[in-house]
């Protein structure tokens, strides 16, 4: 269930959530992403749509849920170029009404993973990952999709640095 998230001033495909890190503004994917990159390495690359998403929260909500209804896939501005020169792919997304965002949706199905290791990450309101690893499978049934990924409340991302830390030692990579 989507909480009440103030997305004002915040570029969604950023995030709706807002995390202050060294006076800039980010969203709670890319403050992980940006964590998880400063410690292993890898190139960062964001799933952006053509269509922007409103700013605007109640808005936003609506709309993710009428595409989550029709299945839509939104249009991507992009695909990673080199992604086979990968073995480990992280993925980040929002918890968006028990699942994926559709755009999401729009990128695994337009990325072959077979043989890769996929690292899911997700900041939620309470629903953790919900059923999006065995979505993620389902899409990408010949990758490996790792059971240690990190989920964690939104309330909690800002002050998550150790924790991420942590957890990306324990994977060993
Ligand atoms: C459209 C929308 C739907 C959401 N649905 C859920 C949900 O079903 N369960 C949940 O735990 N959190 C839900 N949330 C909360 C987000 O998962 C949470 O705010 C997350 O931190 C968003 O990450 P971001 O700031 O990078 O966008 C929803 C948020 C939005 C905007």
């Amino acid at each position: 269930m989507p909480e009440d998230v103030n997305t004002d001033g915040v570029n969604a495909i950023t995030g709706t959530s807002i995390v202050m890190s060294e006076e800039e503004k980010l969203g709670n994917i890319q403050y992980i992403a940006q964590i998880i990159q400063q410690n292993v390495g890898g190139e960062l690359f964001r799933i952006e749509t053509v269509q922007d998403y409103p700013l605007e929260h109640d808005t936003l909500v609506e709309q993710a849920s009428e595409e989550q209804h029709n299945q839509a896939r939104p249009e991507l501005k992009a695909f990673p170029e080199n992604i086979e020169d990968y073995d480990t792919i992280f993925i980040g997304y929002p918890n968006w009404w028990g699942d994926m965002p559709m755009p999401v949706y729009t990128f695994l199905e337009g990325v072959d993973l077979s043989e890769k290791t996929i690292i899911p990450f997700c900041p939620h309101g309470e629903s953790r990952f919900a059923n999006t690893l065995k979505s993620i499978s389902q899409i990408q049934p010949n990758a490996i999709i790792s059971q240690n990924g990190f989920t964690i409340s939104r309330e909690d991302v800002a002050d998550a640095e150790n924790n991420i830390i942590s957890w990306l030692h324990d994977l060993s990579l």
